[in-house]
């Protein structure tokens, strides 16, 4: 599949009136799109590479340019950049430097006590494997994916700067770090001239202890925000209504959603919701993202999507981004429920 040079920039994905939308990353020269595409489930050696070929390039041509990936991805661990690899030497290769790549390390990639963790060790390794899967001279960001417990945050953030310095990634970011470590980690940053470029942090309507206590800290000191499993992993979207469909990520032996965690207070949450949504003109996917997007401290969401379709539906909620305030106190309502969160 041969793609036409970023038809967006001219007359909006699919013709009609969607056009992406950009933001500045916290205090960066670097935009991103409101929406970004993620390959953690879907894009393995164990799933359709043309499904997969398909999500890429549509998201691409509708003006997704970031594409967040991490040496892990997969299922086989890896397998993710090395179809991303793929992808790109088939179908985009004269496009990267339109384009925003993440890679990350920090959970267990492969045997030994080197193939996990935030050490240096790690890090390095892993951003040069993902660069060999990829196929890629750099990667736009690299992320420490996680805290590890245990490697003292100067040894982590040392890696990451001395990955740019090497020329191997152009900003550094950080993931799920705790709010009393954030703070240590954009000081050393920063004092590097290599200043956090995105702190990327679980949040969706189930999900927003991140808001509450890392979203200011990252804001406070320049960062961007982005989030990740905007949709709860699929609960937003209603498609858990009437029990676990077959091909759904809770159902799939490979997905992160466990069955356990389709409650039947989500479940019904996410009914009323969908209700709310129906009223805007929206799906609930659509509005669940838009509901993220409305914080101005965000940068973008990272969606995962597992078909074209969903693709597509995801990609129209740009079309209505605001609320007013009766929806918000509508669906405050439901979800300031503790029950509900992860
Ligand atoms: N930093 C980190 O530690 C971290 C952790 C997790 C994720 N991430 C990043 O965030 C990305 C997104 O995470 P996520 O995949 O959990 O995001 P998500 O958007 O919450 O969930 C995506 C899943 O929801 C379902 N879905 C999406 N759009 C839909 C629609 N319109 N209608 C019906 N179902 C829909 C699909 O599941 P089905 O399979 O059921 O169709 C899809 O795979 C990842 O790919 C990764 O890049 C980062």
């Amino acid at each position: 599949m041969v793609t036409s040079p970023s038809p967006y920039r001219r007359e909006g994905w699919g013709g009609g009136p969607l056009i992406m939308q950009y933001k500045y990353c916290g205090h960066s020269g670097v935009q991103l799109p409101v929406l970004s595409l993620g390959l953690w489930h879907n894009f393995g050696s164990v799933d359709d590479f043309s499904t997969a070929t398909q999500m890429v390039v549509k998201a691409f041509d509708a003006g997704i340019c970031h594409f967040d990936l991490a040496n892990n991805y997969g299922p086989v661990p890896g397998s993710a950049e090395t179809n991303f690899g793929r992808i790109l030497k088939n179908n985009l290769a004269s496009h990267r430097d339109e384009m925003f790549i993440s890679s990350k390390a920090g959970h267990q990639m492969w045997e030994g006590v080197y193939g996990d963790g935030s050490s240096r060790k790690n890090i390095i390794a892993s951003c040069d494997q993902s660069l060999r899967r990829m196929g890629l001279e750099y990667v736009d960001i690299f992320y420490s994916h996680r805290y590890d417990g245990v490697t003292p945050i100067e040894e982590t953030m040392q890696a990451l700067i001395d990955l740019v310095r090497q020329g191997k990634a152009l900003y550094v970011g950080i993931s799920k770090y705790p709010p009393h470590l954030q703070q240590q980690c954009y000081d050393i940053l920063r004092e590097a001239h290599v200043p956090c470029l995105l702190s990327q942090y679980r949040c969706s309507m189930f999900d927003p202890k991140a808001q509450h206590e890392n979203f200011q800290i990252a804001a406070d000191n320049g960062s961007g925000i982005i989030c990740f499993s905007p949709l709860a992993q699929g609960l937003l979207t209603g498609k858990y209504d009437n029990g676990i469909p077959a091909d759904s990520r809770a159902a799939k032996s490979t997905g992160f959603l466990q069955q356990s965690q389709v409650t039947p207070e989500r479940v019904e949450a996410a009914r009323q919701l969908g209700v709310i949504a129906k009223q805007r003109g929206q799906s609930l996917a659509q509005m669940a993202l838009a509901w993220i997007l409305k914080d101005e401290r965000v940068t973008s969401c990272i969606i995962g999507t597992s078909s074209v379709t969903q693709l597509d539906n995801n990609l129209a909620t740009l079309n209505n981004l605001t609320f007013s305030d009766d929806e918000v106190t509508a669906i405050k309502n439901i979800i300031d429920n503790p029950e509900l969160w992860f």
